[in-house]
């Protein structure tokens, strides 16, 4: 079905294949082999694969092995049955594999496996592995002796960690509403592949979905509008001609609308929402043109976004050609748009040169917050830039204080554990600090020219860090031991904290914030202050400034002089309730309920049953708000939360 369009592609890449053959190690050539041109099989492997295979570093969050067989593309035949909450259908996974590979390892969690077969429908042996609490089962299936096609006939559980079913009631459109989220390893809970970012699939996708919903992929819709199918149902086409690491599958499901703000940039949501989506992100199109000034050419086609349910676990995820988002960032005023600036960054850093294991985490988020903030320098200024740069500093030194040293380097230990705890400050603030101190060193020119050819050279690669340091070595530094000595890598990647030679960090605007936060302090009363035409930022670096303990007094003028509990500015109203929380205000407790009960952002959601399952006072409020938000949350979130206040029914 699909057949033509790869054929297109791979003509259209092979110059540059044939370019990289001079250069690259054979891993990459295989890389590009397996996931642009037609997989190679037993028989076409070209000699010294196997060598380039096993040089993939080992990833202690899959189960995949391969060195031995890997997934180069998934083809996914999907009925979405929002009665039962199940995905069922096949995956039919093409493997390339080494001469005398009998067996590919796939990655699962949580899914009902059904059987096995070749591409025919003759069964093939398989077994699934014991179940990892964090990794899952593995799923071993024995290779069919002709042909490179695996098809799994499956259906997910309920219970599925990357997917949310939402209930009409959950919606504003009143329809019901499906999104996953694959990153870090949540993929396997709902597609059996190879769960693991070094190993890269091209993806193409069949959705049938209840005919009053549209399906929506991170791939180019085949079928927009999609075609009747029986019983009532629309099925939907999507190809990613791309090879992508499998994080980034996405799929939502739902009354769905789009209106363009641009060319090639578009939004997403739900009826009601859409309207104020394209108002909120109208600066798209600007965004795209400024980062690929920057860092060279736009690779994915489109860039849209889609605004999901308030109970979207995260700010935004990054899934290719359409950017899932909160609806949090629906400031009404445009203030929060950095956080597509960022999403719209992965397209460079995470998804064409990607972390090669959670622990290279920093090389996706480090990289892109870097990014961000120069594309936000570009269109909006420096000094807002700086702000922003300000707001991240002071994030990263709170959040450093409170981590044990491992955990404070870039490059971290995950083993036995869930990848989700490297998804600290750390990978973002420290990552990017980095990043500005080797601009610095060898000033902005020189800098973005070697971003620039470091995303093309590694472009749709894996990466390591210490890969990034020998490139960094080889490519700038080039053997100045005093250039070296200045930078410092190694106390950056290996080394606790924020190193010495982290820049300062200065934003004109805050000057006058924290002049602002002293009076207050000092005594002055909130309406006397001069907060006129702060914008957001300020508002959250006034709350950075004034001090962690108030008085009932001091709550209450602020909140009557500025209505904070009524502020649906979602990033003012967070840093106002902590202060209420941490200080044990009950005026704000409704406020604080409305907000844990009306989204389910992990960021705003954590730290605020965190505060409250602190003290006596707060853990009762926790635990009562908590039964009744638990069901709306997504898993993502809900296990944060059990982690703190203990799972249902238990401790
Ligand atoms: N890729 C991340 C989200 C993510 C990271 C999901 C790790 C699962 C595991 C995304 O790009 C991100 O960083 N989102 C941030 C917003 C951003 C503006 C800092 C978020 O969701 O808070
Ligand atoms: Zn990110």
């Amino acid at each position: 079905m699909l057949g033509r369009g790869r054929m297109e592609r791979i003509r259209s890449l092979s110059p540059a294949v044939s370019m990289l053959r001079r250069s690259a190690p054979s891993f990459v050539l295989l890389a590009l082999a397996a996931g642009c041109a037609a997989p190679p099989t037993i028989r076409e492997t070209p000699a010294g694969v196997s060598v380039g295979l096993s040089q993939l570093p080992p990833d202690v969050h899959s189960y995949a092995r391969p060195g031995e067989a890997r997934v180069t593309h998934v083809a996914l035949d999907l009925d979405a049955d929002f009665g039962v909450k199940e995905l069922a259908g096949t995956a039919t996974l093409t493997v390339a594999r080494v001469p005398g590979a009998r067996q590919v390892v796939l990655d699962t969690r949580d899914l009902m496996i059904e059987r096995v077969t070749d591409a025919d429908g003759d069964p093939l042996v398989f077994e699934m592995g014991a179940a990892d609490p964090i990794l899952g089962r593995p799923l071993t299936v024995t290779l069919p002796e002709d042909g490179d096609r695996v098809v799994v006939h499956y259906r997910t559980r309920p219970t599925a960690a990357a997917v949310q079913w939402l209930t009409p009631a959950q919606t504003s459109s009143g329809k019901p509403f499906l999104f996953t989220q694959g990153q870090a390893i949540l993929t396997r809970t709902w597609v059996p592949t190879q769960d693991s970012p070094g190993i890269r699939q091209t993806y193409e996708a069949e959705i049938t979905v209840p005919a009053t919903l549209t399906a929506v992929m991170s791939a180019e819709h085949l079928t927009p509008g999609g075609i009747p199918s029986d019983g009532d149902r629309t099925t939907f086409r999507f190809r990613m001609a791309n090879p992508i690491p499998p994080y980034l599958i996405a799929l939502a499901i739902g009354d769905l609308a789009f209106r363009p703000v641009g060319e090639r940039a578009g939004v997403w949501a739900e009826p009601g929402v859409v309207e104020r989506a394209a108002y909120e992100f109208a600066d798209m199109e600007t965004m795209i043109d400024a980062a690929e000034r920057l860092y060279g050419p736009y690779r994915w086609g489109r860039y849209d976004v889609l605004v999901l349910p308030p109970s979207f676990p995260f700010g935004g995820m990054e899934n290719p050609r359409l950017t899932f988002a909160t609806p949090t960032v629906l400031a009404g005023d445009r203030s929060l748009v950095s956080l597509i600036a960022h999403e719209l960054a992965h397209s460079w850093s995470g998804n064409l040169v990607t972390n090669a294991t959670w622990s290279d985490f920093w090389l996706n988020e480090g990289f892109t917050t870097y990014f961000e903030n120069r594309i936000m320098e570009e269109v909006y200024g420096a000094p807002y830039a700086q702000m922003l740069e300000h707001l991240g500093r002071q994030g990263l030194q709170e959040e450093l204080a409170g981590l044990p040293e491992a955990d404070q380097r870039l490059h971290i230990d995950l083993a036995g554990r869930d990848p989700d705890a490297g998804m600290t400050a750390v990978a973002y603030d420290k990552g990017a600090t980095f990043l500005r101190v080797i601009e610095r060193a060898v000033g902005r020119g020189r800098f973005d020219a070697f971003l620039r050819r470091y995303f093309d050279e590694h472009a749709f690669q894996p990466m390591t860090t210490e890969q990034f340091l020998a490139y960094l070595d080889r490519e700038l530094i080039r053997g100045d031991a005093a250039l070296r000595a200045r930078i410092d890598p190694e106390a950056w990647a290996y080394g606790p904290g924020l190193p010495a030679n982290a820049p300062p960090v200065h934003a004109e605007a805050f000057a006058r914030v924290e002049a602002q936060a002293e009076a207050f302090t000092a005594g002055t009363a909130p309406a006397a202050l001069a907060t006129q035409g702060w914008t957001t930022h300020e508002w959250l670096h006034f709350f950075q400034s004034i001090p962690d303990t108030l008085s009932a007094d001091q709550l209450r003028s602020l909140d009557q002089a500025f209505r904070l509990s009524q502020s649906g500015n979602s990033e003012i109203l967070f840093a106002w309730l902590m202060k209420a929380v941490q200080n044990q205000y009950e005026p704000a407790l409704p406020a604080v309920e409305r907000f844990l009960t009306t989204q389910g952002r992990r960021k705003f959601v954590r730290p605020l049953y965190q505060a409250l399952a602190a003290t006596d006072w707060g853990r009762p409020h926790a635990q009562r708000i908590y039964r009744q938000a638990r069901p709306t949350y997504h898993a993502v979130t809900a296990g944060s939360i059990d982690a703190i206040l203990g799972a249902p029914g238990g401790g």
